[in-house]
């Protein structure tokens, strides 16, 4: 067995170069004996998204009610020995490139500098970064630069103090700005900001907040609200689409044609016409059309929620369980394979506009952005 070439160019997406025989009586495919994490569309999962937890300090609307949610009891969560074995699986097992810790809000771990540490020290060393809503950034950036992360994505809605406040039920815009400074001085770039616009809420901050990214040297990237909100209230008619929000720009920004290939990224993204970036690159700003404008296609992600369970899919319905597997003993090899089962079984796409699509049990705030 070996990890299958990864066909692609610097920039193209990782393909599974193995095509899947098909079993003579039943007709299904068989995934073919090599060690990557590709499943039956020919995609291959680099990239792994480790939830560190399901809790955060912000309540942000469009993601969990104001009281919270029941959080997972802390017996499920996974230990930070538990992470960075299952870590090191992926990376040492599976041909895992990249790890990206995510939440709910990975600052809130005690334990992420020495996650990030282990992380860094694994043979060959994956990408470390981090998506967070920058609280505690300020205080952090450098430690967890030092332990080894290499970027980090901060999630940022709106600069208007109210409006953040009414968006995210807290009263915190200086502790994510101050964490954003932080993570540039650390030199984690590219420092990213996450946008998430709401209709009638701050779907007029879109300009704004592309003049902040571009004076502070920040990649802006603007996401399309998916059905993954605990409450249920997502809602197709009234999401801010893609070509709305490039609409908004463009009305006030040159942008051009980004010549670099997007390969398996999520964000489609345009140079913005006389400005640069924190490290002398063009400055680009992205739009992530998760619902209208679909990457399931070229998808290279593979995740583990906190609680130890790999998802295929931001909106898999299946999950499996790798913590049980774990505390009774299995070895890594049975955990690879476990691994590479769940991910066998990935569907084509999240089919949102397919009429009978259903929202996943876990919210996003339980799965990682
Ligand atoms: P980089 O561009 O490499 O920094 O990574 P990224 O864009 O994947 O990072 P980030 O964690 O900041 O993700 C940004 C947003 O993209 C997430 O909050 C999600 O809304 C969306 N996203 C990330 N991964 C997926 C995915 O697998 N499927 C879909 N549909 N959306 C995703
Ligand atoms: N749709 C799109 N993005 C979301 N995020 C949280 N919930 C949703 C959703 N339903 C974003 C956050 C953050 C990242 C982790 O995921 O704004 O940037
Ligand atoms: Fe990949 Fe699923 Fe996200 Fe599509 S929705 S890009 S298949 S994780």
């Amino acid at each position: 067995m070996g990890i299958p070439v990864i066909q692609s160019t610097a920039a193209g997406p990782a393909r599974a170069t193995t095509r899947p025989g098909t079993d003579q009586k039943t007709e299904t495919p068989v995934r073919p004996e090599v060690n990557g994490l590709i499943d039956r569309y020919q995609r291959l999962a680099t990239d792994l998204r480790v939830s560190l937890t399901d809790r955060c300090n912000l309540r942000c609307t469009y993601c969990m009610p104001a009281e919270g949610l029941p959080w997972l009891p802390k017996d499920r969560l996974l230990t930070d020995d538990e992470i960075v074995r299952l870590v090191r699986v992926a990376v040492q097992k599976l041909g895992v490139t990249g790890v990206r810790f995510t939440g709910g809000e990975p600052l809130i771990r005690p334990g992420l500098p020495a996650i990030v540490a282990a992380a860094a020290r694994l043979d060959p060393r994956p990408k470390l970064s981090l998506t967070t809503n920058g609280i505690g950034l300020a205080r952090l950036a450098g430690t967890l630069r030092d332990a080894g992360l290499d970027r980090v994505n901060v999630s940022l809605d709106t600069i208007d103090p109210d409006r953040f406040t009414a968006l995210t039920r807290r009263d915190r815009l200086s502790d994510v700005l101050a964490g954003l400074a932080s993570a540039a001085d650390a030199g984690l770039t590219p420092v990213k900001i996450n946008s998430v616009l709401m209709r009638g809420v701050n779907d007029q901050d879109a300009p704004d907040l592309l003049r902040f990214a571009l004076a502070h040297g920040y990649e802006l990237r603007f996401i399309e609200q998916m059905p993954l909100d605990a409450q249920h209230g997502w809602d197709r008619a009234s999401m801010v689409t893609a070509t709305e929000i490039l609409a908004a720009l463009k009305a006030e920004f040159t942008l051009l044609p980004d010549p670099v290939e997007r390969g398996g990224a999520p964000a489609e993204t345009w140079l913005v016409d006389g400005f640069t970036a924190l490290d002398g690159r063009p400055a680009r700003v992205g739009v992530i059309g998760s619902v209208t404008r679909p990457f399931c296609g070229d998808c290279d992600r593979t995740r583990l929620t906190a609680d130890g369970q790999v998802r295929a899919c931001l909106f898999a319905t299946e999950e499996s369980d790798l913590r049980e597997a774990l505390r009774s003993g299995a070895d890594d090899e049975e955990l690879a394979g476990r691994w590479r089962t769940a991910m066998w079984g990935k569907r084509a796409g999240h089919d949102i506009d397919d009429p009978t699509f259903l929202q996943p049990a876990r919210p996003m705030s339980a799965i990682g952005g």
